[in-house]
Parts: C-alpha cells; sequence; structure tokens
C-alpha cells in the first residue's frame, strides 16, 4: 500500500486525499469544513498518509480547511505527507506578478500556503503548471533554496508537457539541485495523453506519476450510464452538465460524451469488470491506474465517508488480470495521433477529448 515517492525515500500511500472540492460547499459536489474533517479523519484511520490540496482551491479556504484539521491533531501531521501546489496565486490573480514561478512569487507563495496551513514545513511543494515567462533557473534555485531553509522537503510539478519535464530533469541535474521527484498529471481510462511522451520521462528519470481526476470527476464511478438523461442531481457531473462547463477539465458535461459511443461501452465494460469481482466501477477505475508502470499514488477526490470508503479498497488486496488490463485499455483506446503512430509503441493511446474516438487503437509501427 505504500510506494517510494520518486526517487526519495519518503513513502507515500498508493491512493492519496485531493481536496479541491473542500471549501466553498454552496456548490454542489462541494464540503463543508466538518465534512471535509470527517473525511481527512477516516482517510487516515484507513491508513492514508498522502494529502494534495493546492493555494487556489476554493481561493484558499481548501488549504485553510487542512490547516484548521493539521492543527487539531497535533504531532500526528508530522507523520503524513502534506503536498500543496502554487503558481496561481489564490485571490491574486489580476496581479502582474501574482501567477508565475519567479522567486519572489513562490516565496511569498510557499509563505502564505505555511500560514493557512498552520505547520511549519510542506512536505511536497509543486508548480500547478509551466511558466515560460520565468526564467526555469530561477525557479529551479528556488526550490532548492527552499528545501535547505526546511520549508519544503521535496518538490514537484503539474500539467507539464513531455518536453518541459525532460528539460527541467536535465537542467536540475547540471545545476546540481533538489530533483523533481513528481508529476501530478491528469490521467484515467478518460484521459490517456499522458501515456504518449510523460510516461517514458518519468520511468526513465524515477519521477513518481500522481494521477488526478481519476474517477473523471465522477464519470468513471457508474453514477451515469444512460447518454440520453442528465446525471444525478447534487454530483459534481450533474453540476457541470447543467452549466455546460467547457474547459474545466476536473467537471466535465454530459455534452461532451453524449455523442461518443465509445465513452458508453468502456462503461458498460467496466461494469461487467467489477461485477465479475464483486467490486464497484470507481475500485475497477482506480486499480487500472494503479496497475500501471508508471504510476506511484492515484489522488481520488470523495464526497461522503462512503465514497471514502469505496476508494480506499482498491488500493489492495486484489488485482485486475492481465487480460482485464488489456480489456480495459483497448476499450479506452485511441487513435496515436502523428508521429506517434510511427513509431514502435505497443500500448499508449490518446483520451477522448475527440469526437472522432475509434475503437481500435489504430497504430502503425
Ligand atoms: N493538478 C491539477 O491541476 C489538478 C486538477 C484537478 C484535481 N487535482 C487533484 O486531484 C484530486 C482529485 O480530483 P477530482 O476530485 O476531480 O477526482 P475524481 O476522483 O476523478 O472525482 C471525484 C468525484 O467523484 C465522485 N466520487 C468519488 N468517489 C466516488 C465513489 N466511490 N462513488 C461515486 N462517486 C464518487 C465525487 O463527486 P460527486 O459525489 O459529486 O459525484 C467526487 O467529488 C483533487 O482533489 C486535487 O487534489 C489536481
Amino acid at each position: 500500500m505504500y510506494r517510494s515517492l520518486g526517487k526519495s525515500g519518503v513513502k507515500v500511500s498508493n491512493i492519496s486525499l485531493g481536496t479541491l472540492t473542500f471549501g466553498h460547499h454552496s456548490r454542489p459536489g462541494n464540503c463543508t469544513e466538518e465534512q471535509s474533517h470527517d473525511i481527512l479523519n477516516r482517510y487516515v484511520e484507513l491508513g492514508g498518509n498522502f494529502i494534495d490540496t493546492a493555494d487556489n482551491y476554493s481561493q484558499g479556504e481548501s488549504e485553510k480547511i487542512l490547516g484548521s484539521w493539521l492543527k487539531s491533531i497535533g504531532s500526528q501531521r508530522d507523520s503524513l505527507v502534506i503536498a500543496t501546489k502554487g503558481r496561481l496565486g489564490a485571490g491574486r490573480e489580476g496581479e502582474v506578478n501574482g501567477r508565475c514561478l519567479s522567486r519572489k512569487h513562490l516565496v511569498q507563495e510557499v509563505e502564505e500556503s505555511l500560514s493557512r496551513l498552520q505547520t511549519d514545513y510542506i512536505d511536497l511543494y509543486q508548480w500547478h503548471c509551466w511558466d515560460k515567462t520565468t526564467p526555469l533557473e530561477e525557479s529551479l534555485r528556488t526550490m532548492d533554496d527552499l528545501i535547505r531553509l526546511g520549508k519544503i522537503r521535496y518538490f514537484g510539478v503539474s500539467n507539464f508537457c513531455g518536453w518541459q519535464l525532460q528539460k527541467l530533469v536535465n537542467l536540475s541535474k547540471v545545476m546540481g539541485l533538489s530533483p523533481c521527484i513528481s508529476l501530478q498529471q491528469q490521467y484515467s481510462l478518460l484521459n490517456r495523453e499522458l501515456e504518449l511522451e510523460l510516461q517514458d520521462v518519468c520511468i526513465n528519470e524515477g519521477v513518481a506519476v500522481l494521477p488526478w481526476s481519476p474517477l473523471k470527476g465522477g464519470w468513471l464511478t457508474g453514477k451515469h450510464m444512460n447518454r440520453d438523461t442528465l446525471p444525478p442531481p447534487g454530483s459534481r457531473i450533474h453540476y457541470a452538465s447543467v452549466n455546460n462547463f467547457k474547459g474545466w477539465e476536473s467537471h466535465t458535461p454530459l455534452s461532451q460524451y453524449a455523442n461518443m459511443e465509445q465513452v458508453w461501452e468502456l462503461l458498460d465494460k467496466m461494469k461487467i469488470i467489477a461485477d465479475s469481482h464483486s467490486k464497484t466501477m470507481s475500485q475497477v477505475a482506480l486499480r487500472w491506474l494503479l496497475q500501471k508502470d508508471c504510476v506511484t499514488s492515484v489522488i481520488m477526490g470523495c464526497k461522503t465517508i462512503g465514497q471514502l470508503e469505496d476508494n480506499m479498497a482498491a488500493s489492495d488486496g486484489w488485482e485486475l488480470s492481465s487480460a482485464e488490463m488489456n480489456e480495459l485499455d483497448e476499450a479506452s483506446s485511441y487513435p496515436l495521433p502523428y508521429p506517434f503512430k510511427l513509431q514502435n509503441i505497443v500500448s499508449g493511446h490518446c483520451s477522448f477529448n475527440n469526437s472522432t474516438a475509434v475503437h481500435k487503437s489504430g497504430i502503425s509501427s
């Protein structure tokens, strides 16, 4: 259940708790402080030790809710691995220096996160996404300094492209700086772009992959299997569908999938596999990720204790067979874009963000 986080010595549970939906509780799918604390308590009781948040989740409220809970547990905080992110600036979106990876902004962000989290150190500090306006050397040196100062223990990145991660890894080696130990990236049966390039960089360089939205915000849980009706009221996918969100990756509307036959066939396939193991579809979706070589810990979200317990039960004690893994790979496969289809890649196909999705991989080598 516990795995080393990339090339570091720190061990994390293979299912991490995401806190994107802590705070802003008037929005369907989000949690009050009390609900969030109950989820955190139960997660730790079930053996979880890895918790992910970000400066901008619920405009800083997620970090604050996590912070009030960390304070309440006292020295038990030291047994946990607390991850947060910076770059997007909670409440500082309009400021000229408010959303970047500059030394000025990163140091300020770390100080503010420490204050909201009510802790002396952050275990894993992640850049929320690439910043083409700041020299990479400056951002890397800042991470190294923050590690030496004891403000953060390790650093990682999120939402990167393959070339960006490889460049970062190479440069930090040349400069002799603390390495990036993890990549937090969207990855699920409904989004497999990570497999195009990042998967190889991570395996080759010992960078841990931490998939976010592993249940695609609820689509892979089986709560909605019918393209002709709206998802169940109160769920995130209902809220996204009614508001027809566009470009908000963790809240996907029904309109994106309604005409995609492959999505509904994938859900049917997952249901058959889940039933044959007496497991839930959520557990199958999480297990598929956990059995991928590059994945270290899957960052799931949940709204209730029941969902949390359901998801945590994917962590160990059973496995998908290699035949089932292949079936799921095939059911979620996608034609590789040029030039990937010309290369001798035997697995790793794209995602569903395109209406031309087909069942076969379309690989030619
Ligand atoms: N780095 C980034 O840019 C980035 C972006 C997004 C997220 N993240 C991280 O990834 C974490 C997880 O993302 P996510 O919340 O989108 O993940 P997710 O696990 O794909 O979706 C979670 C949602 O699915 C539903 N659900 C969860 N378990 C269920 C179960 N067993 N049965 C039925 N429904 C279930 C719940 O929504 P309903 O009950 O409302 O249906 C829950 O809010 C976040 O908290 C955050 O830490 C990072």
